[in-house]
């Protein structure tokens, strides 16, 4: 496997840490079972792939190898983003490479500079995506996937904008959705929930992200402008128990 180097930038600030190492507890509560999740939006820039590359660190900060599967193959900036760079510039290869024949599953898989964490980028734009994540590489190559990693988070395209998430869900054990406060409406929302889950995917929650923090308390008058926070549906659940059981 080829070494490939990005360059996430810059760090979390310290309450994304927090909320990073609460949502990674969550996940593990989730179960051993659960270890190919999707994340998807209702919108493009709610923050997909940021959740997701810092979820794969806080991860690996525990020990856990993590594979990062771009599958958004309409729009791909992970390159870009990350600045990753293989030797002399040669091409990076991709999903659309490895989906359409070209290329074999080990050659669209690096392994970066930052350790436990591995990648597989998007490739270049087709004009199929959604019939290419319908082929049976696809699948196969997310269960050979789970031999080698703890986890293999997939970073999907919006809801909103094509059905290639409902259809990378099939072969997730869970999926969460990503909303940025004050990006969308909760009608929306509630809406491409449904969507989601009539693809039959187990919905693990939401990341409430880009939230707002101001005003008073401990902070004082610092303005916080980015936080990410983790809701569950099983910490709902265990909520809606105990209040239940409270009044009985
Ligand atoms: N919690 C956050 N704090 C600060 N900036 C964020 C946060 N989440 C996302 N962003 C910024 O918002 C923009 C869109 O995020 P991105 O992860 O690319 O969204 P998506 O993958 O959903 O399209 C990027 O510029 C990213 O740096
Ligand atoms: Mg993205």
């Amino acid at each position: 496997m080829e070494l490939i180097n990005i360059d996430p930038g810059k760090e979390p600030g310290y309450e994304m840490k927090e909320s990073l190492r609460t949502f990674r507890t969550n996940i593990a509560f989730c179960g051993t079972d659960v270890r190919v999740i999707m994340f998807t939006s209702c919108m493009p820039d709610e923050g997909k792939s940021t959740v997701v590359f810092n979820l794969a660190k806080a991860l690996t900060d525990s020990g856990k190898k993590v594979l990062i599967v771009d599958s958004d193959m309409r729009k791909s900036v992970m390159i870009h983003r990350y600045h990753a760079y293989r030797p002399e510039n040669q091409e990076i290869y991709g999903l659309s490479h490895y989906l359409s024949g070209q290329n074999t599953a080990s050659d669209i898989l690096y392994q970066t500079n930052i350790d436990g964490i591995f990648m597989v980028f998007a490739g270049p734009s087709v004009s199929n995506p959604t019939e290419m994540l319908e082929r049976v590489e696809f699948q196969k190559f997310v269960e050979i996937g789970k031999d080698y990693f703890d986890y293999i988070l997939i970073d999907c395209a919006p809801l909103g904008a094509a059905i290639d998430a409902a259809i990378v869900a099939r072969v997730c054990d869970g999926a969460i959705l990503v909303v940025e406060q004050g990006g969308v409406g909760a009608r929306m929302i509630i809406e491409q929930k449904k969507q989601l889950e009539a693809s039959g995917v187990r919905i693990l929650g939401a990341v409430l992200n880009k939230v707002k923090m101001s005003g008073s308390g401990y902070y004082g008058h610092y303005y916080k402008k980015y936080y990410g926070k983790y809701y569950s549906n099983e910490a709902d659940e265990k909520g809606r128990r105990r209040k239940k059981k409270n009044k009985e």
